[in-house]
């Protein structure tokens, strides 16, 4: 996902649009830049890779003076990730950023190239800027060359453009990414969020799908996709100025998985009252659990592996059918909703492409739509009838690990709660099953005190081939996820299985070479898990068993390591076995030196398609 900041200032803004885009470092990138409007023209500044080099060309090439720009940093879609193909774009008078994706770029630069244009690179923005500047050369204000451009793209975009000439000009638009009006003092701003917008201020409105803004530093004003006058709200956000740090840690995703026991009580404690062990959603629940035929939950990557979880707890406690399935097949596959089913969607960012698509199929199904997110300003949040907040305090590590465990803590709850309303569990159940929870930060913390064991193992399976992680029931997700942790990290090709699975075929992958996460709660299911188990060490799986149960008789199976995690009410598993798999991940990867909080090929959120 692409970072986009524009400033319309009364102080020089190079370095306040730089101090912006760090900001936005989190979401992943590989090249950035600037504009700045100068009484000789714009300065355009950009540089491959990281925001140092883009500070030290701003440095080097004697740093512009103009009040009013814009910024870029780019995760490469089209073109790749060089200087050239480096945001902003330009021709002529127009400078523009983008984010998002044109789909009918290629037909739109043919007809300009017939027309003579020439063109400097391989992006899909750059065709934008030509079109704006076609119109302009036609006769058109820049304000109407915008309108007539827009109508003619098809895909997701969110854009700032900036106008030579005119340094008390800035135009936006946004449709399926993220855009943001900030109010200043006598200035104005635009920001993909409002962690951009904090250093500027935290008075923002946020844009629709559709709208397209005129900013002066007097003025704003904002037309819908008709282009038709339109007004939107303005809120204070709580995105803070400070800058997120990593603290003591080397990394934000050792952070942020230090962090799980924190946010996850943080969490709790805003949906359960401890005091009486039961849940508590105070007035948010516009629907009764009573009228819920059938709870759908879609979601991406990490965000789908906790819908996974919760489909198990849903169907056991609240005995209410569950489908859950990823938002990239569940927005195409044209699923039949019956009225009056709920709609769940997951999000860490809340501005996931697919599962906004997946979100805004089922609202025209006549779905109740329920989102668990943890950036409550973000899209998906306000497209929801009841949004059910995590509250882990923003993830910059892009390997997804405090949201995930904080998504489990409310969907717990929220199954909790579907059953105590659809009268399948008593009070002694609820009471039990909440005092659980309550005792996941203690349990996560104890588990860290094996760090340095974890990290022993997981030099072992740095370097393999393929590494297999398997779990049961509940737990299946949990492999599935620790699989995902690792090869998004460390880029070992990793695969979660269900262990009842194995012998249907993965099996023939085992060999000397293949280490084997098992991960084996003391549950109904654990001897069929250790079956398994000693079926992959028969065959010189080097095993890795995390388990909470004591002396495992694993038959004469050899077993590499033995993580030894605490005895615990199964509800919990989920939360607290996937501390050592994000463990194991991190430590992996950092033994190979990959970058960590921002993986090659990766972006935090995933805006487009
Ligand atoms: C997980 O570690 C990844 N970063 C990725 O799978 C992520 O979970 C997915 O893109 C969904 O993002 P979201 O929660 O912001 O919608």
């Amino acid at each position: 996902m692409c970072g986009i900041i524009g400033i319309l200032g009364n102080d020089p803004v190079a370095w306040r649009l730089v101090d912006s885009l760090r900001r936005l470092e989190y979401r992943g990138y590989d090249s950035a830049g600037i504009a700045v409007s100068e009484k000789a023209g714009v300065r355009r500044i950009r540089a491959q890779g990281k925001l140092s080099g883009l500070e030290s060309e701003i440095r080097n090439n004697s740093e512009p003076k103009g009040t009013s720009g814009i910024g870029h940093t780019r995760w490469a879609t089209h073109g790749g990730p060089t200087t050239r193909n480096a945001h902003p774009h330009k021709s002529g008078r127009v400078y523009i950023v983008h984010n998002g994706i044109i789909e009918n770029f290629k037909l739109l630069k043919d007809k300009l190239t017939a027309k003579g244009a020439e063109f400097q690179t391989d992006t899909d923005s750059e065709v934008v800027a030509h079109m704006i500047d076609d119109a302009l050369s036609q006769g058109a204000s820049p304000r109407d060359a915008v309108a007539s451009v827009l109508s003619k793209l098809e895909g997701a975009f969110a854009f700032a453009i900036l106008f030579a000439g005119d340094d008390d000009l800035l135009i936006g638009a946004r449709r399926g990414s993220p855009l943001a009006i900030g109010h200043g003092e006598g200035e104005n701003y635009l920001g993909s969020d409002a962690i951009a917008l904090a250093p500027l201020t935290n008075k923002v409105t946020y844009l629709e799908d559709g709208d397209w803004v005129v900013l002066t530093r007097q003025s704003v004003e904002i037309f819908n996709e008709d282009n038709q006058p339109v007004s939107r709200d303005v809120s204070f956000t709580q995105a803070t100025t400070m800058m997120v740090d990593k603290g003591r840690h080397k990394h934000f995703m050792a952070k942020e998985i230090a962090e799980q026991p924190d946010v996850v009580g943080h969490t709790l404690a805003e949906y359960v009252d401890l005091a009486e062990m039961k849940v508590d959603f105070g007035e948010r629940m516009p629907f009764d659990f009573n009228n819920i035929n059938r709870l759908t939950i879609t979601a991406c990557g990490t965000a789908f592996y906790a819908g996974q979880v919760a489909k198990y707890w849903f169907e056991k406690y609240a005995r209410l059918p569950v489908e859950v399935d990823i938002a990239s097949e569940f927005r195409y596959r044209e699923a039949p909703l019956s009225d009056g089913g709920l709609a769940l969607v997951i999000s860490q960012s809340g501005e996931t492409a697919d599962t906004l698509a997946a979100l805004r199929y089922c609202k025209q199904h006549g779905q109740h739509l329920a989102a668990v997110v943890n950036v409550p300003e973000s899209t998906i949040s306000r497209e929801s009838d009841l949004v059910l907040r995590t509250y882990a305090g923003p993830e910059i590590g892009v390997a997804s690990t405090k949201a995930f465990t904080c998504q489990l803590t409310v969907l717990a709850c929220l199954a909790i709660h579907a059953a105590r309303q659809r009268g399948t569990m008593d009070e002694a159940t609820e009471r039990r099953l909440v005092g659980a929870l309550s005792e996941v930060p203690r349990h996560m913390n104890t588990i860290f005190d094996g760090e340095s064991h974890i990290d022993q193992v997981a030099r072992q399976v740095a370097g393999a081939r393929d590494v297999m992680y398997l779990g049961r029931g509940v737990n299946f997700p949990i492999a599935m996820e620790g699989a995902l942790k690792l090869k998004e990290i460390s880029y070992i090709h990793a695969e979660g299985y269900a262990a009842g699975e194995l012998k249907h075929g993965p099996i023939a992958l085992i060999d000397e070479e293949v280490p084997v996460v098992v991960i084996a709660p003391k549950d109904e299911l654990f001897d069929k898990t250790v079956s398994n188990m000693e079926e992959v060490a028969a065959r010189g799986a080097k095993v890795v068993l995390i388990t909470d149960a004591k002396d495992v008789h694993s038959g004469g199976a050899s077993v590499l390591e033995t993580i030894n995690i605490p005895a615990a009410d199964s509800f919990i598993s989920p939360f607290l076995f996937c501390v050592p798999v994000q463990l194991l991940a991190y430590h992996a990867a950092v033994f190979m030196g990959t970058d960590v909080d921002q993986p090659r090929n990766l972006a935090k959120s995933v805006t487009v398609e």
